[in-house]
């Protein structure tokens, strides 16, 4: 089946975050929004149909995942990554979020550091908060367009904070990274050392560009297999993060049994029965769907990246790996006009009538970003980009007269 990645979905008045709720989050209500991680394509059919079997069927009781649930599970990370995964590892939460949240209430007490590498996913920077858990940062560093990890902070981070968790993210967001094997192999055994224990964020996996590899991170060696929480979810590969799905992976059974005593504390059992619908048919029929996608993602990245060489004087693309997240670095633009980040947000809202992510909700070394969400049809995405350029002229002019 050839999937159709143009057409151009109405959104609105579907309960959408990302199109309903701009008043509620204080924004006016005429922007395109570019900012929440969920995609404005339609999910495969395989999943449709599954689900409207379900709803057919028209009973909606406790429900649970049966064997066939964890063998598409297993061939699909096997097939994707190379990864034998076991079902004894599998624990099921209602996303990515809520099973970090847990994790660091298993494995560290109040007041313990646990270590980001912002700019980061902003979840992770509340949840650790939330739970009154000392947010310790090894920042990446901004490397002519590209982000690195300073080793040294990394691990001189972990020693005076005496740092108990790691939150990786791998593929990176906002800033679009695929780490290594190497750079993984350098920040894992420096948290074997120390005794840190790592939750590994791979929500964004399934999205790499070409040539470029994602590693499992608890899959490069044995002992990081026993020291991880792998959290996947077929969420943002499918655009079903509506669903709350998410498989969180421990191969180390006592973690497991912390984990999950955890979650019970919180109340919480069985999942939804439409997010495990939705994976099994995810997993057992995406691929093709997911193929397609990529090659439609490669060629908006290919639109913007000209179009931000090109057309936005003073911008700068950082190149992603992976993700469908763009990182734009405004350092340029606001030097030469003078502004700030708040005044770059205003001419993104009111001039160029768009919503992005501003970066400095990233945490440390978000300033003078913004972050874009390119998973939408062409034509949106030629929309937004003229927008963003019309508003980033506007001022231009404003200054020059
Ligand atoms: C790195 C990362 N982790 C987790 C999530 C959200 O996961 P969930 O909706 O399953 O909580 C996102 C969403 O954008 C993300 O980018």
């Amino acid at each position: 089946m050839i999937y159709n990645f143009d057409e151009i979905i109405d959104r609105n008045n579907t309960d959408s975050l990302k199109y309903d709720f701009a008043e509620k989050r204080g924004m006016p209500e005429d922007l395109l929004p570019m900012w929440v991680a969920d995609m404005d394509f339609r999910t495969p059919e395989p999943i449709i149909e599954a689900l409207q079997s379900t709803v057919s069927h028209g009973i909606f009781g406790y429900s649970e995942s049966r064997e066939d649930y964890y063998r598409v599970l297993e061939k699909w990370f096997l097939t994707q990554f190379n990864w034998q995964i076991q079902s004894k590892w599998l624990v099921k939460t209602p996303g990515v979020v809520y099973a970090i949240s847990q994790a660091i209430r298993a494995f560290t007490e109040e007041g313990d550091g646990v270590l980001i590498q912002e700019p980061v996913y902003y979840p992770f920077r509340q949840t650790i908060a939330m739970n009154k858990r000392k947010v310790v940062v090894n920042q990446l560093v901004y490397n002519y367009g590209r982000y690195e990890i300073d080793f040294e902070d990394f691990e001189a981070s972990i020693q005076r904070e005496s740092v108990k968790l790691f939150i990786l993210c791998s593929p990176h967001n906002p800033v679009g990274r695929v780490w290594t094997k190497e750079e993984l192999i350098r920040m894992g055994d420096i948290c074997l050392e120390h005794g840190v224990i790592i939750i590994a964020d791979e929500i964004h996996s399934d999205f790499t560009f070409e040539n470029i590899t994602h590693h499992v991170f608890a899959d490069l060696k044995s002992e990081y297999l026993e020291q991880t929480i792998t959290c996947t979810a077929p969420s943002k590969t499918f655009n079903l993060a509506g669903l709350q799905i998410s498989n969180i992976l421990i191969a180390n059974q006592t973690y497991k049994k912390r984990f999950k005593e955890e979650m019970a504390k919180g109340g919480y059992s069985q999942l939804n029965i439409m997010g495990i619908v939705a994976c099994r048919a995810a997993y057992h029929h995406g691929h093709g769907w997911l193929s397609q996608l990529r090659v439609y993602l490669k060629d908006n990245l290919k639109y913007v990246r000209s179009f931000v060489n090109t057309q936005l004087e003073g911008v700068r693309l950082v190149e992603p790996e992976g993700t469908y997240l763009l990182w734009l670095d405004f350092s340029t633009y606001l030097k030469k006009h003078g502004l700030s980040d708040q005044e770059l947000n205003q001419l993104i809202v009111y001039e160029g009538k768009l919503w992005l992510d501003d970066g400095n909700m990233f945490g440390q070394g978000g300033h003078s970003f913004q972050r874009i969400n390119m998973a939408c049809p062409r034509a949106l995405l030629v929309k937004g980009m003229e927008q963003l350029a019309t508003a980033l002229a506007i001022h231009t002019k404003a200054i020059k007269n």
